[in-house]
């Protein structure tokens, strides 16, 4: 795809991935509408566009509420005409056991990760779906394909979602042309771990109590291997891997954006590494279109 004059839409610009994302996506050429939740959080997104001499235009848009998704998407139509590319970045991860979790804590989790992707996906597709032309990217993770340990309740919501991507893409490509791209990230140097660290810092003491042996010796593994901190990628990185995908008409259902995220998943993807071969015979055998 040629990204110029293309009208994109994110989720999740305040800080990370997605304000990479919209300054690079920007620098293409793109008409670029960077949404966040709170837009007083805008300033690290207008620096950045700042340095990189490019525009992009600032929204509100939570993805746990349907009204706010309706409004950010209604307002794009109605300002640019309409929505060429959907990019699902907002998320928040969680070190958190399924008996320590409060329903309501559950709940977010499941809200943000996953039931806000679909708020926005059923938000873009009228339109895309009328104009037969449309992208929709959706970070997940390798979480999304591999269970980790006190990691269960954010794995189950990426999971989800790869559930999702994978069934909608076999039947909205060949019937409607718009395609579905799944993102999966390993870990990323941005604000997201160290929320992670703080939610789990106050959570810390009931952790310790039933599940602080799992706890040290996952921190500890963590860090005999350095995993981290050798392979874990920049926002800025993630975000050329997104455009990248964007560009690249061959691309296939997922993008595994490094090869510490290829390693980890290996056992999963095993003969078919972008997912495109079982797209085809889902699509094949299902829907009888190749
Ligand atoms: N960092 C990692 O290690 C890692 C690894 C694999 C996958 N991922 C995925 O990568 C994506 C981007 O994460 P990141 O690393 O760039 O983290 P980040 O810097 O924390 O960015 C996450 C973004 O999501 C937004 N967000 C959270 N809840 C929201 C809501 N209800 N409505 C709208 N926006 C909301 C945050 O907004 P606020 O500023 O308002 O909170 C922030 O802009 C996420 O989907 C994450 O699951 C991250």
């Amino acid at each position: 795809m040629d990204l110029g004059e293309k009208i994109v839409l994110i989720t999740g610009c305040s800080s990370g991935v997605g304000m990479h994302a919209a300054v690079q996506l920007a620098q293409q050429g793109a008409r670029v509408y960077a949404s966040m939740r709170n837009p007083a959080k805008a300033g690290a997104l207008k620096a950045l566009a700042g340095e990189a001499a490019v525009e992009v235009s600032v929204l509100t848009l939570d993805v746990q509420n349907n009204e706010s998704v309706r409004a950010a998407v209604a307002l794009v139509e109605s300002e640019a005409g309409h929505i060429d590319v959907l990019i699902n970045n907002a998320g928040f991860g969680s070190v958190r056991t399924l008996e320590q979790a409060t329903p309501e804590q559950l709940s977010e989790i499941m809200d943000v990760n996953f039931f806000g992707v679909t708020r926005c996906i059923r938000a873009v597709l009228p339109g895309m779906r009328s104009r037969k032309s449309g992208r929709i990217v959706t970070v997940s993770s390798v979480g999304g394909l591999v269970g980790q340990p006190l990691n269960e309740i954010y794995c189950a919501a990426k999971f989800a979602l790869e559930g999702l991507i994978e069934s909608m893409a076999t039947y909205m490509e060949p019937f409607f042309n718009i395609r579905m791209t799944l993102i999966e990230p390993a870990g990323i140097r941005t604000g997201f771990v160290g929320r992670v660290m703080a939610d789990l810092q106050k959570e810390a003491a009931p952790l310790q109590e039933v599940y602080g042996p799992v706890l040290g010796a996952y921190i500890g593994q963590i860090q005999k291997h350095g995993a981290f901190e050798s392979s874990a990628q920049t926002g800025a990185q993630v975000a050329e891997v997104i455009v990248h995908s964007l560009q690249d008409e061959s691309s296939g259902l997922r993008t595994l954006t490094s090869p510490a995220a290829k390693a980890f998943v290996r056992e999963k993807i095993q003969g078919d590494p972008d997912g495109s071969e079982l797209q085809g015979r889902i699509r094949r055998d299902l829907l009888g279109v190749g």
